[in-house]
């Protein structure tokens, strides 16, 4: 049989047909609702290891996805920034609670000790099909763009987007949020803080844009701790 004999295609068949586009959206939900599964299995955890107030994650996605949207971060990007952002700390579940509690200053080897937890998100979320680039921002969440950070030292853009900009809204709330063994920092001194280590630990563009719409932000993180924005400005 020639090529002079393959009859010719009718127009448009070479597209998928009904069933076909059918068949490709119920797979794109199936994909997606297994996706989402996953995450929350992975909230539960870390519930369970009482790492997580799901305000905190739930808040740091919505701040992340908000910087990501105005440094002009592509959709799947953005999708591995909502997973970095709630799962970032995943890898705590491998840390002893005597260490994780501990409300004194970790001693070097505790320390060494705690900063495991980015490798060993990664390594748990690397195996999960669609999660490996996730996994790759949550190992270098604690990079710093001075290049003093760990695991890797990366500094600058050779950090990925989604690191740094977990890193940024990460060390934001945590200054902000009470602890059972201290207080949240005022706003100002929290932005203060930020800004003085813009460039320095901090990628200064992520820094800058959060803090475009922070302070709109904060009535629910001071609420929560007995205050208000004005009030502890
Ligand atoms: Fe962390």
């Amino acid at each position: 049989m020639s090529n002079n004999d393959i009859p010719a295609l009718p127009a448009g068949s070479s597209s998928p047909g009904a069933p076909d586009l059918l068949r490709i959206k119920q797979l794109e939900e199936q994909t997606s609702a297994l996706r989402n599964s996953v995450i929350c299995a992975f909230n539960q955890l870390l519930d369970l290891k009482d790492l997580n107030t799901g305000v905190h994650s739930t808040r740091l996605a919505e701040w992340g996805m908000r910087v990501g949207r105005e440094l002009g971060l592509e959709e799947t990007e953005l999708q591995n920034l909502e997973v970095a952002a709630l799962l970032h700390d995943i890898g705590k579940v491998g840390i002893p609670d005597s260490i994780l509690r501990k409300p004194e200053h970790l001693d070097p080897e505790e320390y060494a000790l705690m900063k495991k937890h980015s490798e060993y998100g990664w390594a748990v979320l690397r195996m999960l099909p669609g999660f490996e680039r996730a996994a790759l921002d949550i190992l270098h969440h604690h990079e710093s763009f001075d290049g003093k950070g760990y695991p890797a030292g990366l500094q600058g853009a050779e950090i990925p987007v989604v690191s740094r900009i977990v890193c940024v809204i990460d060390a934001f709330d945590a200054m902000v949020s009470s602890r059972p063994y201290r207080k949240g920092l005022p706003y100002q001194e929290a932005v203060r803080r930020l800004n003085e280590a813009s460039g320095s630990q901090f990628d200064p563009v992520v820094v800058k844009s959060f803090l475009s719409f922070a302070e709109s932000e904060m009535s629910p993180v001071f609420a929560a701790a007995g205050t208000s924005v004005s009030s502890a400005l």
